[in-house]
């Protein structure tokens, strides 16, 4: 099975700890192990723990625990997995086939179309307006979404507009999905990350066509942990575990008792979350302000993310890669999300690491400015 490079990730991997200030992430400051500790994690108890394999799907507290945020879901309804990356990837493996066409949303996180197209699927991407508040464009959502269409996906809150569906967009794309007889894969692994407003809506319940995928690491803020989870009609997670079992059979331990704590937590982890990125986004709205008409962007709902359009004839990717080689800092090209003349920059390190890193791509902005 080919595969084409997954663009972004691989540019985060090869400079992200090699530059000074890395804006190229998209959760907040990571949590450590004290805080987990602080929240009631049993280092000491967990120290005679035997290291064997974990339940494979998740072990039955950890699903539990889940259950309660998602309403009407049993521990069977779940798999629990290393990272949402996996999960998403699961999720693929278990219904995609040759020839199947799979629709999702541009700009997103851009796994999706490299994991399909390995497996023979076509990709029919619907675009998000952001004149339409980074709603779907309708008519290509509906020539995407048709009889046939196996799959769809998208995350909300997305990544990387940081923009939340309205509930009547969510009602229309799960009434057009059950009437393709399709799937709908919510990548839901910005939720809690909201910034202003209120929780976003989950998918969950509004249809038995609805699969979701979570994990820790941007609400969360616990990414190093690798835990992700999905959440599922019971004989489609049946499909997911199956091929769990050959790819990685499932998730550490102490990932596992980790990511217990952290669920059981998830308030107290939305609220650091959200004090962090009401913070910084004064902060960043400063600066975009800062550019007059050069920069332009629609505030991020939720996500610790900011992507913003500068109007300057210079390819993404050029761009920062000039602010990757001058100002040792990395961030993410438009182009890498589906989404030509925009940059992602991150919002969710402290204040001064924000600030000076903010700095720095301004420097390179003036200069492409006045070229
Ligand atoms: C929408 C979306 N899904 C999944 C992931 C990967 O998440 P994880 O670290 O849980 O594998 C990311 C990471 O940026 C993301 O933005």
């Amino acid at each position: 099975m080919s595969i084409e490079p997954f663009r972004m990730e691989r540019m985060q991997s090869t400079w992200e700890n090699l530059v000074e200030y890395d804006m190229s992430e998209s959760g907040v400051r990571p949590l450590t192990l004290r805080e987990l500790i602080e929240m009631g994690f049993d280092l000491e108890g967990f120290l005679d723990v035997p290291l064997g394999y974990s339940q494979s799907n998740g072990t039955l507290e950890l699903r539990e625990t889940l259950t309660g945020v998602y309403p009407g879901a049993t521990v069977d309804h779940m798999e629990v997995t290393n990272g949402t990356s996996e999960a998403n990837y699961l999720v693929a493996l278990a219904l995609v086939e040759p020839g199947d066409r799979v629709a999702m949303e541009t700009p997103n996180y851009m796994q999706y179309p490299g994991v399909v197209r390995s497996l023979g699927a076509e990709v029919a991407p619907f675009r998000l307006v952001e004149e339409e508040g980074w709603e779907p464009d309708w008519e290509q959502f509906e020539r995407a979404v048709q009889p046939g269409t196996r799959l769809v996906y998208l995350s909300n809150p997305n990544n990387p507009t940081g923009s939340v569906l309205s509930p009547a967009a969510m009602r229309r794309i799960v009434e057009r999905v059950e009437q393709a007889g399709a799937w709908l894969l919510a990548d839901e692994v910005y939720q809690g990350a909201e910034i202003h407003r209120e929780r976003t809506p989950g998918f969950w319940g509004m249809s038995d066509r609805v699969i979701i995928t979570s994990g820790l690491s941007k609400a969360y803020g616990i990414p190093g942990v690798r835990i992700g989870w999905i959440v599922g009609p019971k004989e489609l997670i049946e499909k997911c575990w199956t091929q769990h079992d050959y790819l990685t059979i499932g998730p550490s331990k102490l990932s596992d008792r980790l990511a217990r704590v952290a669920v059981a937590n998830r308030e107290r982890c939305y609220a650091r979350t959200r004090a962090i990125l009401q913070r910084n986004l004064q902060a960043a709205r400063q600066w975009v302000d800062g550019f007059g008409g050069f920069l332009r962007w629609r505030e991020p709902e939720a996500a610790a993310i900011g992507l913003v359009k500068y109007k300057a004839p210079i390819p993404s990717i050029e761009l920062a890669e000039r602010v990757r080689v001058r100002q040792s800092t990395l961030i993410v090209p438009g182009a890498h999300l589906g989404l030509e003349g925009y940059l992602r920059l991150w919002i969710g390190g402290r204040e001064e690491f924000l600030r000076e890193g903010l700095r720095r791509i301004g420097e390179e902005l003036q200069a492409v400015r006045q070229s």
